[in-house]
């Protein structure tokens, strides 16, 4: 087990000191090579911070849903994009008629389960869980996945050298699959790629793009 253990406070100070490196600028290159073109997936954010990629998605018609702890984080999200919004049933709600984006702040495994999802993307989540929370992570996303639907996860391997830093802890395929198959999921490696767009933060990244399915 490598790392600190995250609490949910530490977080929220990350957003307060603006220590959120993980955010892009860009589109998630695993979600632009694997998001079906041939249907319009409710899609499903977990612990998803500002993540442009829920805009990515929602404009290709898709009613998006995503979970954050962080208060700041949403509020970051729909000022920085200048997406019009409301409060609804427990969600911060776009307005606009050509986007449909909810948020909802609070803890991931409090998420309400009566809606089920066609497509969660997975991307800075379960890397960013604590190891010893991995389980109960899979449990709760095979509790929001439709019976017919897939998760999208970009896992990080990190080099021997930065393992203690955490998080985003060193997640292998091993550890997916110790997760979601225990839980009779099926774990399905679509690619392979090193990243070093963080080298300093991160140092040599190796990314593991995987799809789970039931
Ligand atoms: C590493 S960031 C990744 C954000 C996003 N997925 C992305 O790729 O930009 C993890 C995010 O999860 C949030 N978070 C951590 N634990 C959470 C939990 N239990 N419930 C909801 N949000 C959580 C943090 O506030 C943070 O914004």
């Amino acid at each position: 087990m490598s790392g600190v253990d995250m609490k949910l406070d530490d977080w929220n100070q990350r957003w307060v000191d603006k220590r959120t490196g993980w955010h892009k600028s860009e589109v998630n290159p695993t979600l632009e090579k694997y998001f079906p073109t041939d249907a319009k997936p409710d899609t499903f954010f977990p612990l998803c911070g500002k993540t442009l990629d829920m805009i990515w998605v929602a404009e290709k018609g898709c009613k998006v849903r995503g979970a954050e702890f962080s208060q700041l984080a949403i509020d970051q999200f729909f000022e920085e994009n200048s997406i019009e919004n409301k409060e609804e049933n427990g969600f911060r709600q776009s307005t606009s008629k050509s986007l449909d984006i909810g948020l909802k702040q609070g803890d991931f495994f409090e998420f309400p389960e009566g809606e089920k999802f066609a497509l969660i993307f997975d991307r800075g989540s379960m890397v960013a869980v604590n190891p010893s929370d991995r389980e109960k992570y899979a449990e709760k996303i095979k509790k929001l996945l439709r019976s017919d639907g897939k998760v999208l996860l970009s896992a990080i391997s990190r080099d021997e050298e930065h393992l203690k830093n955490g998080p985003p802890f060193h997640l292998t395929l091993e550890d997916v699959k110790n997760a979601y198959e225990k839980i009779g999921m099926k774990v399905n490696l679509l690619g392979t790629y090193e990243d070093r767009s963080s080298l300093e933060r991160l140092g040599l990244i190796t990314i593991n793009e995987i799809e789970i399915t039931f």
